[in-house]
């Protein structure tokens, strides 16, 4: 025989439930999810050949737990030459000298199909996915015409080493910073790719002093926000562990429970759970935590409450 789900009782006691559930959580909670963050999220090292890597926040190790970090920070150890590496989008970047520099914010990253390429022929356009970071200020949009005719005027500039002279095919350099010339691209024909670089390594290559695999090599410089370091400080001296959780910073206490601001200041957290779960998006209002739905902030911490109604009738 069928049974209706949930039976008609239950369905006019639901939203009583749910109101309930959502507003009487106790002010503090601790979570065994959460305390096995706090502890696999404390461990902010890990070997690369001879040496023993050391990173903090926003970045994490690509094989962690997702909420050890910002999305789109993944670091990991390329074994074959003992390199550090950054997973970006679907994408594997070399850092630049092994280096992150924290005091200033910055990272300096190396496409890895271009690393030890003597011609390395752009094929993708450069994307963060979700990461924080922000190309650095003075970094060169650069655009290359792939596969066009030959001999195009200047100001295309060819890339000597992607010449194609049996199927009659060049390619070139557009010095327009992000711009597009719409003449230009419909001489070409082909396709076209964006990748930052370094502005120096441009003129250098275009004036003779390097080639293009060596001006690609000098990688573009990343940035992220100084308010990341500063929330977790404030994470951190509170004996939290910084991680990052329903698209908001997240700090992990070592109750077993979690805030986005630090463990002196309990604010529970498990209203986020909800109203990420119901569609909505974890943030504050009048630095009241708040699920932002896409109709307006919700009042009941879910955007679920269409939903609620229609079965209470
Ligand atoms: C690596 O460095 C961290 C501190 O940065 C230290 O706690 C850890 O013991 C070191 N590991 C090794 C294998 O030296
Ligand atoms: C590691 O580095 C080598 C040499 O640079 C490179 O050929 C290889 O693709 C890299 N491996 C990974 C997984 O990035
Ligand atoms: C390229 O354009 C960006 C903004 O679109 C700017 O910040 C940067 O300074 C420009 N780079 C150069 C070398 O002009
Ligand atoms: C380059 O410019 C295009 C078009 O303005 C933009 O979509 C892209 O994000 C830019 N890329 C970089 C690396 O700045
Ligand atoms: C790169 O991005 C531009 C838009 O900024 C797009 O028109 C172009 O087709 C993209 N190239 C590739 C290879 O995806
Ligand atoms: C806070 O950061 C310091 C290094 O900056 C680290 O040694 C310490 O373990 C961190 N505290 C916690 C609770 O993670
Ligand atoms: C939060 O919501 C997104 C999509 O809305 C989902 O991909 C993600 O898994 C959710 N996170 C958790 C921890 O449930």
């Amino acid at each position: 025989m069928h049974h209706p789900w949930p039976p008609p009782s239950f369905r006019l006691l639901l939203p009583f439930l749910l109101s309930l559930f959502l507003f009487s959580l106790p002010p503090s909670f601790s979570d065994d999810g959460y305390l096995q963050l706090y502890e696999a999220c404390s461990t902010r090292h890990f070997p690369c050949g001879s040496r023993n890597i050391s990173f903090s926040y926003p970045f994490s190790h690509q094989d962690s737990h997702p909420e050890c970090g910002y999305p789109d920070t993944g670091l990991s150890c390329n074994t074959t030459d003992d390199t550090l590496t950054i997973h970006i989008g679907k994408k594997q970047y070399r850092v630049k000298d092994n280096n992150i520099d924290y005091a200033n914010y910055h990272l300096t990253v190396v496409d890895r199909d271009f690393v030890g390429n003597p011609c390395p022929r752009p094929s993708e356009n450069t994307t963060l996915g979700l990461a924080p970071f922000q190309y650095a200020g003075d970094d060169v949009n650069a655009t290359f015409f792939i596969d066009c005719p030959p001999s195009l005027p200047s100001p295309l500039f060819p890339v000597a080493c992607l010449r194609d002279n049996t199927a009659g095919w060049w390619s070139y350099y557009w010095p327009g910073n992000g711009s597009l010339p719409d003449d230009e691209m419909n001489a070409c024909g082909g396709w076209f790719v964006q990748v930052p670089m370094n502005p120096t390594a441009i003129e250098q290559w275009i004036h003779g002093e390097t080639n293009f695999a060596q001006a690609l090599q000098e990688g573009f410089t990343l940035s992220w926000p100084a308010e990341i370091g500063d929330w977790c400080s404030a994470c951190n001296s509170s004996g939290g562990v910084c991680g990052y959780e329903y698209y908001i910073p997240t700090c992990f206490c070592s109750d077993g429970s979690a805030t986005d601001s630090s463990c002196d200041k309990k604010e529970n957290r498990k209203w986020c759970s909800a109203c990420n779960s119901s569609g909505g998006v974890c943030g504050h209002d009048s630095s009241k935590p708040t699920c932002f739905c896409s109709d307006g902030p919700a009042t009941d911490g879910s955007c679920d409450k269409g939903k609620l109604l229609h079965l209470a009738q």
